[in-house]
């Protein structure tokens, strides 16, 4: 049975046993999101031992060559030493310098962009405090020829990361970033675009719609936004306001239990999505005019969009999901 040592203090792991599951189990505190590989919120650094080859799946070379790996994924077949990533390795320095209220759930974090960080409207960043007690995906809103990134920040009763930034990051506090991570982002394609997201989901489908637009995508843009009631379409107006300026650009607000919003719908995104698909040229024998789809938001909701897509012929190649519980 390995062993694994964690600032000093050594806990057992089962044989075949997850490194994440093992250390929580015995009531260590660390990162961690998806508990699949997809986040890299759990990576951490092995200071001693060896790596499991699994445990390493898409890290970027010059951090697998310094033995980080992601604790979900780690079945430990030796002793190993470990320990929490070193920030200069890591993270990258932003400054917040703006934290307003969208609606009584949802914050806009705006934090100063980071030397030498690049990045795609859509993708995700992993944020932790300077002391990486915490750390929880957000995905990016903003434009890189913004001078900041914007993150859209779900207040959660219980949730460590959102109370902490709601309660205690003030402007003018460092915050780290991880390097961008995700391949929900724009591509130039000749194709409609097809976007849909429930609640803060339309964070990344914010960036890469202006994105889309900012690089004069010359096909119909639909983006459908899909919220519990009407507060919840915290972007109404600025996205109304969007749509006026563009022609080629359809905003949907879609609410499921209050009245219709202006020029949007009730009932469910799910019908929405469907019924938005079936108006555009999507068969399968015209894939050369298939939209190109991103939906993000709800776990469950965004897997339904998706079957959805795929039952009405588009490839899987050209749908792109970036979704949360
Ligand atoms: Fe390990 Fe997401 S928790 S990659």
């Amino acid at each position: 049975m390995p062993t694994i040592t964690f600032e000093n203090q050594s806990y057992p792991c089962e044989a075949g046993e997850l490194l994440l599951d093992a250390l929580t189990r015995q009531g260590v505190n660390l990162p961690f999101g998806c508990r699949a590989g997809g986040c890299q919120a759990c990576m951490l650094k092995a200071t001693d031992g060896d790596v499991p080859a699994l445990a390493q799946t898409n890290i970027e070379e010059k951090l697998r060559r310094k033995h980080y790996f992601l604790a979900c994924l780690c079945r430990p077949e030796s002793d190993m030493t470990i320990a929490l990533p070193d920030p200069a390795d890591r993270y990258h320095s932003a400054i917040v310098f703006e934290k307003v209220a969208l609606n009584a759930q949802i914050i806009r974090l705006r934090c100063s962009l980071p030397e030498e960080f690049s990045y795609r409207p859509g993708q995700f960043v992993n944020l932790t405090p300077p002391d990486l007690s915490i750390t929880r995906s957000y995905s990016l809103a903003s434009l890189p020829e913004e001078p900041f990134v914007e993150f859209h920040i779900r207040l959660l009763p219980d949730g460590r990361m959102s109370r902490w930034l709601a309660e205690s990051v003030n402007n003018g506090d460092f915050i780290f970033l991880s390097d961008p991570l995700g391949h929900c982002y724009y591509r130039n394609q000749p194709r409609p675009l097809l976007l849909a997201g429930t609640g803060t989901g339309l964070a990344p489908l914010y960036g890469i719609t202006r994105d889309a637009l900012g690089q004069q995508h010359p096909h119909a843009i639909t983006l459908l936004h899909g919220a519990l009631d009407q507060q919840g379409l915290y972007h109404h107006d600025a996205l109304q306001t969007l749509a006026d300026a563009h022609s080629n650009l359809h905003y949907l607000p879609v609410v499921l239990h209050d009245g219709a919003p202006a020029n949007g719908a009730q009932g469910s995104i799910q019908d929405q999505f469907a019924h938005q698909l079936e108006t555009l040229p999507s068969t399968d024998c015209d894939a050369e005019r298939q939209p190109l789809i991103f939906l993000c938001g709800d776990t469950a909701t965004v897997a339904a969009m998706r079957e959805t897509a795929l039952a009405a012929g588009i490839a899987d190649s050209l749908i792109y999901t970036d979704s949360f519980g």
